[in-house]
């Protein structure tokens, strides 16, 4: 009989033998539960032999970092590098509106900087330590299946960085061997497993996020002062979905940004300013969805909340497109 204990126990055991008494493993972290549970994993095999890098790309999430930080560091004691990033990736996006320009552009700034980073942790590394020779990877069950069966044009409907890209630079081009810990795992297996390591309940059920951030959240160009409304906005959202219990019914939820603008009045004052759009959905494989039936007034003070504290913002509306015809993102 199969038990996630067992499998833990194992797996560090396979990690072990694999990596050896010296060689040094590199992980990039997101914060989401995949790469977070890979990367515990990984510390409680060979401690810090494991180095995470985390690359803040400017459109993460309203205090995301520290919060990645605090848990990684703080919580977890795992060894890690955020290089900061967002200049770069601001000043890069300026001027691109089409959703695969832009996660083209983040996909491959993303891999740079990371690369940049993992040179810099070798050069640091202690004299006796061995190599930086490993890759880690959160890849899923999932990823593994979609990445085979998906030859056809749905491969295209949108490049999703964080399945491929990556390691063929890391692996091929300088020779890290990849090491995927959970690639046997479906996500409620490693939900699982990360409770087993001690990662608490809110970081575990955690919605996933698309590695392109915020910037595929703001229809058309990103702009800073975009960014920090639709940050704002999001954290409003999500903030409320937690604290009237709905979170763990929720399979993903954020709020976009519609840079066309709308006339409002606040006060007695005619404003003209942009629209949020709010996006919540359920679903088991991510491949189709159904939007979450809110009761009416929590969108209603959630709408208000949004307008009276978001500067930049006189409208909310709700997204109750299915997927298919809709995606979960709105770019
Ligand atoms: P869609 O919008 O295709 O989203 O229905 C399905 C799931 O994939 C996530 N997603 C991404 N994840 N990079 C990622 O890492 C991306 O470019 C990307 N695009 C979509 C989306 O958040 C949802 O969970």
């Amino acid at each position: 009989e199969w038990s996630m204990e067992d499998f833990m126990v194992q797996e560090i055991a396979r990690i072990r033998s694999l990596v050896g008494e010296k060689d040094q493993v590199l992980g990039a972290v997101s914060g989401g539960v995949d790469s977070t549970v890979a990367a515990a994993l990984m510390k409680e095999a060979i401690g810090d032999r494991f180095h995470a890098v985390l690359v803040d790309n400017g459109v993460m999430r309203l205090n995301e970092c520290a919060i990645v930080k605090e848990t990684l560091e703080g919580h977890l004691g795992i060894n890690l590098t955020v290089a900061n990033g967002t200049e770069q990736f601001l000043s890069g996006l300026k001027g691109v509106t089409e959703p695969e320009a832009k996660r083209k552009f983040i996909g491959g700034k993303f891999i740079d900087m990371f690369e940049a980073e993992a040179e810099k942790i070798e050069v640091g590394a202690a004299k006796d330590a061995g190599k930086v020779k490993w890759f880690l990877q959160g890849t899923l069950y999932p990823d593994v299946i979609e990445s085979i069966s998906f030859k056809g044009p749905s491969a295209t409907i949108k490049t999703h960085h964080n399945v491929g890209g990556l390691p063929k630079r890391m692996t091929e081009g300088q020779g890290l061997k990849l090491i995927e810990p959970l690639r046997e795992l479906f996500k409620d297996e490693v939900r699982d497993l990360g409770r087993k390591l001690g990662i608490n309940h809110e970081l575990v059920m955690r919605h996933p996020f698309p590695g392109p951030g915020i910037a595929i959240r703001i229809l058309g160009e990103v702009t800073p002062e975009r960014v920090e409304i639709a940050r704002k906005a999001d954290h409003i959202f999500i903030s409320m979905i937690r604290e009237a219990g709905l979170y763990d019914q929720i399979s993903q939820a954020f709020a976009a940004l519609d840079p066309s603008k709308a006339v409002g009045v606040m006060g007695d004052k005619r404003v003209y300013q942009y629209i949020i759009i709010l996006r919540a959905v359920q679903t088991t494989d991510f491949m189709t969805a159904k939007a979450f039936p809110f009761p009416f007034d929590f969108l209603d003070q959630v709408s208000t909340r949004i307008v009276n504290e978001v500067d930049g913002v006189c409208r909310v509306v709700y997204d109750c497109t299915s997927k298919p015809p809709g995606t979960i993102e709105l770019e």
